[in-house]
């Protein structure tokens, strides 16, 4: 995970000072709050300036703000409850709506976040995310991209809603117009269990209805995959 605090120190670092401004997106599910956990001790929290910062999420579950299930209760408890991120800096997808209304209300406030009123991102800081953080599930999906969805091959939208068969729930996400306009993408994958998909991710045919995760390919940026032994168990080209 220090690989992954570093990260996020050095781009927010590299984005104020061009920018004057830190947007990330942050990942969902369990893999990521260890890297909270550590951007929130001293070591690495001092070295941000987080009044700069402005968070938005990858995803949202469609449940509300202090459901276990909630991404973003996941990263308040585990960083932003301890960091000083000003409470207009954070953009939560509004998981206790109507999942197509908290779509529109993401897109809407996306789009003035990036003075983008419609069309697709820009390529300029300023104008996308400076990081997307994700993760991979053990099918392939990413953020709330999963196999199958319609969104995985979104050209317009920057956030849709749909229900997921197999979580099963309704889920806000990102699609790979926004994420693939990022200056940054990083990948944290850990655990033996995700081994043998994160082969077919990155060393399989290019198949991203079945594996979502890779169409994430930004156009003006660059992915970092940022992953444990365990995880990277089934690799056969030598990643560096
Ligand atoms: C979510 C995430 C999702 C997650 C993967 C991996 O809302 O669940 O956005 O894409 O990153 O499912 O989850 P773990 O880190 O829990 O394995």
């Amino acid at each position: 995970m220090r690989a992954a605090a570093e990260a996020f120190v050095r781009c927010a670092a590299e984005s104020i000072r061009v920018s004057a401004r830190f947007a990330v997106a942050l990942s969902g599910g369990s893999t990521p709050a260890g890297l909270y956990a550590l951007l929130a001790t001293g070591a690495y929290a001092r070295r941000v300036d987080w009044l700069r910062v402005h968070v938005f999420w990858g995803d949202e579950r469609c449940v509300p703000p202090n459901d276990p299930a909630s991404n973003y209760r996941l990263a308040r408890e585990s960083l932003l409850d301890h960091v000083p991120v000003p409470a207009a800096n954070l953009h939560r997808i509004r998981g206790e709506d109507d999942p197509a209304a908290a779509a529109a209300e993401y897109e809407w406030e996306l789009r003035q976040a990036f003075a983008t009123p419609d069309g697709p991102p820009g390529s300029a800081p300023g104008s996308r995310f400076d990081l997307v953080l994700l993760g991979l599930g053990d099918n392939g999906h990413t953020a709330s991209l999963f196999p199958g969805m319609a969104a995985v091959h979104e050209r317009g939208r920057w956030v849709v809603a749909q229900q997921v068969a197999a979580v099963p729930k309704w889920r806000v996400t990102l699609t790979p117009v926004v994420i693939n306009a990022a200056g940054e993408v990083v990948f944290l994958v850990s655990g033996r269990e995700k081994a043998a998909t994160l082969g077919r991710v990155l060393d399989g045919p290019y198949q991203p209805d079945s594996l979502p995760a890779q169409v994430v390919a930004p156009r003006n940026g660059r992915v970092r995959w940022l992953v444990d032994a365990a995880a990277a168990a089934d690799l056969r080209r030598r990643w560096v």
